[in-house]
């Protein structure tokens, strides 16, 4: 990006999503209402928090360094709160750390900043593009970068989906160096990559999510694409909308070789987030968060019109692709009861997304106050609206018990309130969204990426 496209202040530092300058330790945090005694573990969400001073003109959300948030819940109470630096040389060097040990892509390192998972009894924080994972402890110290034992072979992915009767971890990556192509890998229960497959892309996409069902993995091949002039001007995101890029999506067969995809040609658009996917006869069935274009005018966004949750038909015998809209208004962050990962889902749970208007008289609010639950048989949506003024970030599904129904849990996320300027996790009943309990921080989370429930059993200690 030269510096006449930047724009002259960046709302991605300011308000909520303004970094935070120190990590604190916080235990024994008040508690509003009661909290089930089967959550048992920790709730962990990364998020951007640059650790030194940026320039807002050329400062990209995406890529401020990560910081891993992390409250404890045992017995009814919230045990502890702390918020982590993911150290990546370059954060350890800030802080005047030795750098911590563990193999780099190639020497590309970076705190991975997009989420954080529990597998295998360990913790990772994890990004596309490039860089490897991040191990983390129990308590979300850094114990250094990651290649699964030498099986990754370069970067991994900020969004891989459990088959549920497998455990093992299914995603797509990318990364500039490899061309035009991506990778479907799969991590097996104890962290180690079993699979990998190059897929041919038309160009070098910029591929955040995947999907898997029973018989494929859907890989999305859309028009933000490396640009080549934008990474020469030092674009420190250097992807850009194409409009000659032809979007589609491919099915590849779970346990085919890269040859046999499937493509299906879409309307230009760009997708963050799949909520699910699955087989339905000879149809795949894909619900999805679609935003109109992506990096063609503000190339700070995410920030370019109203983004909609679709399920998108996916007819192999005609190739043909039919869309429609589940809900009306912005959704993003979508999550399902992860148990059906890959299999029919009846109910969806996404936050409100205020867009703007697209001509300057309703500006963007961006992440609004709203969890919305989505009964896809039914064609309803539950709206919750939090405290006013106040927004509302990713909310993950956690079941009452292994053997629960589908939406039958609760749902936990992080509010902020402006007034105090602190934040809360929000624990809901999934089947209301009225709340059933709220821990208490004494100091905010910024707005972030992704969260996730990782239960005792996940402790490093444990395995
Ligand atoms: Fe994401």
């Amino acid at each position: 990006m030269t510096s006449s496209e930047q724009p002259p202040t960046n709302r991605y530092l300011s308000g909520n999503f303004a970094p935070v300058n120190k990590e604190v330790t916080v235990t024994n945090l008040p508690v509003e209402g009661t909290l089930p005694t089967h959550l048992d573990g920790r709730y962990l969400r990364n998020g951007p928090n640059p650790i030194s001073v940026v320039d807002p003109p050329t400062y990209h959300w995406f890529l401020g360094d990560g910081m891993v948030h992390g409250i404890r819940l045992r017995d009814g109470k919230a045990e502890w709160y702390r918020n982590r630096w993911v150290r990546s040389s370059g954060v350890a060097e800030a802080f005047g750390e030795e750098p911590h040990p563990g193999p780099t892509n190639n020497g590309f390192d970076f705190g991975a900043n997009t989420n954080v998972i529990g597998h295998g009894g360990r913790t990772f924080a994890i990004v596309e593009a490039g860089p490897n994972p991040y191990e983390l402890t129990d308590e979300l110290d850094t114990i250094g970068p990651c290649d699964f034992d030498g099986t990754l072979g370069g970067g991994w992915s900020a969004h891989p989906h459990r088959d549920p009767t497998t455990g093992e971890l299914h995603t797509v990556s990318y990364h500039w160096a490899w061309g035009n192509k991506v990778r479907y890998s799969v991590l097996d229960r104890v962290g180690k990559v079993t699979k990998l497959v190059e897929v041919q892309t038309t160009g070098a996409p910029m591929v955040h999510d995947c999907a898997i069902t029973a018989s494929s993995v859907v890989i999305y091949d859309l028009p933000t694409v490396l640009n080549v002039d934008a990474a020469i001007a030092g674009a420190s995101l250097p992807y850009r909308w194409d409009n000659d890029y032809p979007a589609r999506v491919g099915l590849l067969a779970r346990d085919g070789d890269g040859t046999e995809v499937q493509w299906f040609d879409v309307d230009p658009c760009y997708v963050f987030h799949t909520l699910n996917a699955f087989d339905d006869g000879d149809k795949v069935v894909l619900d999805l968060v679609r935003h109109d274009r992506m990096f063609a005018t503000d190339f700070n966004g995410p920030n370019e019109g109203t983004p909609t949750l679709e399920r998108w038909t996916l007819e192999r015998a005609s190739g043909r692709v039919h869309t429609t809209v589940l809900a009306e208004g912005g959704h993003e962050f979508p999550r399902i009861d992860e148990r059906l990962f890959g299999s029919s889902h009846r109910y969806g749970y996404t936050i409100g997304i205020d867009a703007g208007d697209g001509d300057g008289s309703h500006q963007a609010v961006g992440f609004e106050n709203i969890l919305y639950r989505h009964d896809m048989v039914q064609g309803t949506t539950t709206v919750r609206s939090f405290g006013a003024g106040s927004s509302v970030g990713e909310f993950v599904f956690v079941p009452n018990s292994p053997v629960s129904p589908e939406d039958d849990g609760v749902l936990m996320g992080f509010s902020h309130d402006p007034v105090s300027d602190t934040s809360r996790l929000e624990v809901v009943d999934a089947q209301t969204l009225e709340s059933v309990a709220a821990v208490q921080l004494p100091v905010r989370v910024p707005v972030g990426f992704h969260g996730n429930w990782v239960p005792t059993t996940e402790l490093s200690h444990l395995v």
